[in-house]
């Protein structure tokens, strides 16, 4: 049978990732996180203290970054990992979010990153959720779909997934980091967050994760067929 991309891009917070994940589920294909591996750097980048201003401390810090997804032993689930390490808890932190755009406007660590998710996505199957998938990694891709939803409803929901890891934030924090992450991701001058032309939009805003789900997959299997 054909194999397609499925390219999911949009907003922080709006269900990206767990919607991703269970589309290729339900496709056979591989889910790939592009977001984890923008915070896999950024932790790495906070390890080392790399002056983010400094190109050849960037390009340094970059010689020594290796990001390997693999399944959990526990539940299947993959989890990144980090030169080696686990890091799928850390990379979810509040320190990690709060520094992960400003590593994302670094063109040398997209440039690393976009080679790295081409890479991966070659022999197509893959589902992969991101900022810029559409546009610049998969271009091609044969089905692109773009997630919207309201931010505070956005934000609710990461206060949700922070508390089931045991961190307690306030919703404001997590408003404000979502509304200027959304901003520096959408106007930084390195392949920003855009709409691509021919991405169907999706606001999850209202909707329940099943229909989200089952939207993203009939839209798929009409590309496959
Ligand atoms: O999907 P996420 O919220 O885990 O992504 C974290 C950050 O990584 C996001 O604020 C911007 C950056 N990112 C990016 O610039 N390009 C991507 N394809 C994916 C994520």
């Amino acid at each position: 049978m054909r194999k397609i991309v499925v390219a999911i891009d949009g907003f922080s917070g709006c269900g990206k990732s767990s919607t991703a994940k269970t589309v290729a589920k339900e496709l056979g294909y591989t889910y790939i996180d592009s977001g984890a591996m923008y915070r896999a750097a950024t932790l790495h980048f906070l390890n080392r203290m790399t002056v983010l201003t400094n190109p050849v401390e960037v390009e340094k810090s970059l010689d020594t970054l290796s990001i390997a997804f693999h399944p959990s032993e526990e539940n299947g689930r993959q989890e990144t990992f980090l030169n080696g390490l686990n890091v799928e808890e850390e990379i979810r932190s509040m320190r990690v979010s709060e520094n992960v755009s400003e590593v994302s406007k670094i063109k040398e660590v997209r440039v690393e990153l976009v080679a790295q998710q081409q890479k991966l996505g070659k022999k197509k199957g893959v589902v992969m959720d991101g900022r810029d998938i559409g546009t610049v990694v998969f271009p091609d891709a044969e089905l692109k779909v773009f997630m919207t939803a309201d931010l505070l409803i956005r934000a609710e929901r990461r206060q949700k997934e922070l508390l089931e890891r045991g961190e307690l934030v306030e919703l404001d924090k997590i408003a404000n980091n979502l509304k200027e992450r959304d901003r520096i991701d959408s106007t930084r001058k390195e392949s920003p967050l855009l709409k691509a032309n021919d991405a169907v939009e999706i606001d999850t805003s209202f909707m329940d994760f099943e229909d989200q789900v089952n939207q993203i997959v009939e839209l798929a299997k009409k590309k496959i067929a």
